[in-house]
């Protein structure tokens, strides 16, 4: 990654399909002074006074957060996820939700976390950090077969290792675009149950989903307490908030006997990494949700509909300038995701930081190379297009350039670096 930021760099005029950030357009629109008067109006509401309102946003918090309950009745009525504030975890950003809870549930040697591959950076970084292998489970989360996942656990027991979690996007996952269906959910569920692992359910993109294909989460189809369901502000609210959360309602012991929730384990271990989430984050967060009627899906509306639109523009770029899925330019293909920032194209040459360096200098486009998310083999001649942070007729643009990228340097009989550069890395 350092090196695409370093490229970015050197070529500020080329057009990037690199980021998955935001649309700058949706931080125009955040009044940060508002949502803490919003949310402050509403703490008075609760019968707290100026002093207490100013205390509870100016000092220290407790460290499981101090708008669980708006996050816990958003999820209730978006979302069909049934859980109390007790069971909610504020964090900074879903990035920290996904080391907490890893660090809680990675206990003994031999514990492995099983990832959709190519997988998430943040989950793979933390993974890494925490020491804990990191089983890749190819062909991105719609792989994630009951029998494949029966395979990797017997294959870990094998080696007297166990599978203890699974991390999995299902919704429009990064960079794979995928999305699981409604029997893949419910295969991955039992799985868990027969084979005894829990999973980490990563709902950043859900958001982008169309609502007439609307499939239950992950969480909401729980009824075995196996997922821990991670979810993020920064696509839909602000990602300068830093705010996420998880959803642990599964019962633990704490050390004195006492049953607790899991969100009560993660805030204890959270409380010796970021002490606890920046109050004033939270309140800028929770005074968005309360304009949007406490809703996370009201609040996501317009970020939905301008990023769907984005994709379609991408999708149909490609189409235009690259050729049809039936009848593409030979040795190009990409996948056609329903949702999410992003889009997997396939060279039929490696896509390399070599190519990438002269995509940039040459055809002023720029894109990440699929290696950089993938945990095993793999991926070499892949590379991920994001749409998010580009405008319409900036995509259109990018996807002209790359066309022209491809066509001169990505040939199937052999573009410059065929051959010349064959390995990945
Ligand atoms: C799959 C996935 N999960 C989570 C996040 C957001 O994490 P955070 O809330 O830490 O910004 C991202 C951001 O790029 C992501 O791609």
């Amino acid at each position: 990654m350092e090196f695409l930021n370093e490229v970015m760099t050197r070529y500020p005029d080329a057009i990037s399909f690199a980021p998955g950030a935001v649309h700058e357009r949706f931080l125009r629109d955040i009044d940060v002074a508002a949502c803490v008067s919003r949310y402050s109006a509403h703490l008075s509401g609760q019968g707290l006074d100026a002093a207490a309102i100013r205390s509870r946003l100016g000092q220290y918090g407790p460290s499981q957060g101090i708008i669980c309950d708006l996050i816990a009745a958003a999820l209730g009525h978006d979302e069909g996820i049934d859980v109390a504030a007790e069971a909610v975890l504020i964090t900074v950003g879903a990035q920290e939700a996904m080391l907490v809870t890893l660090r809680a549930l990675i206990r003994e040697a031999g514990d492995v976390l099983v990832v959709a591959d190519p997988c998430y950076v943040g989950i793979a970084g933390a993974a890494r950090l925490l020491d804990v292998p990191v089983v890749p489970a190819p062909g991105g989360p719609a792989g994630l077969t009951p029998a494949a996942l029966a395979g990797l656990c017997s294959a870990a027991r094998a080696q007297g290792r166990r599978v203890r979690v699974l991390y999995v996007a299902p919704d429009f996952a990064n960079p794979s675009g995928d999305r699981l269906s409604l029997g893949a959910r419910q295969d991955l569920l039992d799985t868990a149950d027969r084979e005894d692992f829990l999973i980490i359910e990563d709902s950043a993109y859900r958001f982008t989903g169309d609502g007439s294909e609307w499939l239950p989460s992950l969480k909401a189809l729980d009824r075995r307490g196996r997922v821990i369901h991670v979810g993020t502000l920064a696509k839909v609210g602000v990602p300068g908030a830093r705010v996420g959360y998880a959803v642990a309602d599964q019962p633990v012991r704490d050390r004195d006997g006492a049953v607790a929730t899991l969100a009560a384990e993660l805030a204890r271990i959270k409380s010796m990494v970021t002490v606890n989430t920046s109050p004033i984050s939270q309140a800028v967060v929770g005074g968005l949700l309360l304009e949007h009627g406490g809703s996370l899906a009201v609040l996501a509306r317009d970020k939905r509909d301008f990023y769907r639109n984005s994709l379609r523009r991408l999708l149909d770029s490609l189409e235009a300038r690259l050729g049809s899925a039936a009848d593409p330019v030979p040795g190009l293909s990409w996948n056609r995701p329903q949702g999410g920032f992003f889009v997997c194209l396939t060279l039929p040459v490696p896509a390399t930081e070599a190519l990438l360096e002269i995509s940039a200098a040459q055809f002023g486009v720029l894109w990440t190379p699929m290696t950089y998310f993938q945990v095993g083999d793999g991926g070499c001649h892949d590379l991920r297009l994001s749409c998010s942070y580009l405008d319409p007729d900036e995509i259109d643009e990018g996807v002209a350039r790359l066309a022209r990228f491809a066509r001169a340097h990505a040939a199937p009989d052999g573009g410059p670096l065929r051959g010349a550069d064959a390995a990945c890395g």
